[in-house]
């Protein structure tokens, strides 16, 4: 059988922005699509806090100041696409579309905007392994497994076996209301835009990388209510260890229309 793991060399485990960056920006994108999307979360906001819930809301009236939080639960046509949202928050977009590389199939280009260096620019979703854990079947002809530096996999697949695994984690580990990941990478319709970067192509010869993967773990303070955006999650349900996330880092300005390329080598064995 093959295997096929997709992995970036030793010496690019310097982190190219801190972590406190990544986090920040990842709370920055989550959150408006939570205000974006909040006449569907009352559900979660009545297991909130009420200091969350009214930060929430203030947040809400700041976005909106002539509609009332109620009224605005039956406006659904004030709602932005996830993707408009990205836009608004960061300055750029990004979606998947043909490859600009022949026989590449998809590539990830940015839409609309710019990416400043050093930006997050897209996350790589899936289903996080530990080293010891059976990946086997789900890793039958997948060329969407990567490999972090400390051996830790995560599977990007949404289809097949893998999609299956991923669904059922996610169902495992939903506390009421409250979802502790996002699945809808799975489904052509995205809630999280970033979730896309297991489709960015590898650089080759005439199209240098200008992202780069950089692995970020999820610190435990990360907001409850903003975990349904997070398009990982562990294998095995573990409450201890931080989740592992791998996001995409802009190595350069990136332009409108152009395509993502990172730089990742595979083990074929
Ligand atoms: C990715 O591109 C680099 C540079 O062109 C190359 O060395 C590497 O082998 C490529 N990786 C794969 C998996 O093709």
């Amino acid at each position: 059988r093959i295997w096929t793991l997709r992995y970036v060399p030793e010496e690019s485990k310097d982190k190219v922005i801190s972590d406190e960056d990544v986090l920040g920006t990842l709370l920055k994108v989550f959150q408006a699509l939570f205000v974006n999307d909040f006449s569907k979360q009352s559900d979660i906001l009545t297991v909130l806090p009420e200091p969350v819930k009214s930060k929430y809301q203030d947040l809400l009236s700041v976005q909106h100041p002539r509609v009332k939080q109620l009224e605005y639960r039956h406006q659904q046509q004030n709602t932005f696409t996830p993707e408009e949202i990205l836009y608004k928050t960061l300055g750029f977009s990004v979606a998947r579309a043909p490859s600009s590389l022949i026989s590449a199939g998809k590539g990830v280009f940015v839409t609309k905007g710019l990416v400043r260096k050093g930006a997050v620019v897209s996350m790589y979703p899936g289903t996080v392994y530990q080293k010891y854990e059976p990946i086997f079947f789900q890793s039958i002809g997948n060329p969407f497994i990567f490999r972090c530096l400390d051996g830790v996999l995560i599977d990007g697949n949404d289809k097949g076996i893998s999609k299956v695994v991923y669904r059922s984690c996610n169902g495992r580990d939903q506390l009421g209301p409250l979802k502790m990941s996002d699945s809808t990478w799975l489904t052509s319709e995205i809630h999280n835009p970033l979730a896309i970067g297991q489709y960015v192509n590898n650089c080759s010869n005439d199209r240098a990388a200008n992202v780069c993967y950089q692995e970020f773990d999820v610190p435990a303070a990360f907001p409850i209510e903003l975990k349904q955006y997070l398009p990982n999650i562990a294998y095995s349900y573990d409450k201890q260890s931080p989740l592992r996330c791998v996001i995409l880092v802009a190595l350069r300005d990136i332009e409108q229309g152009e395509e993502l390329f990172s730089n990742y080598y595979t083990i074929v064995s």
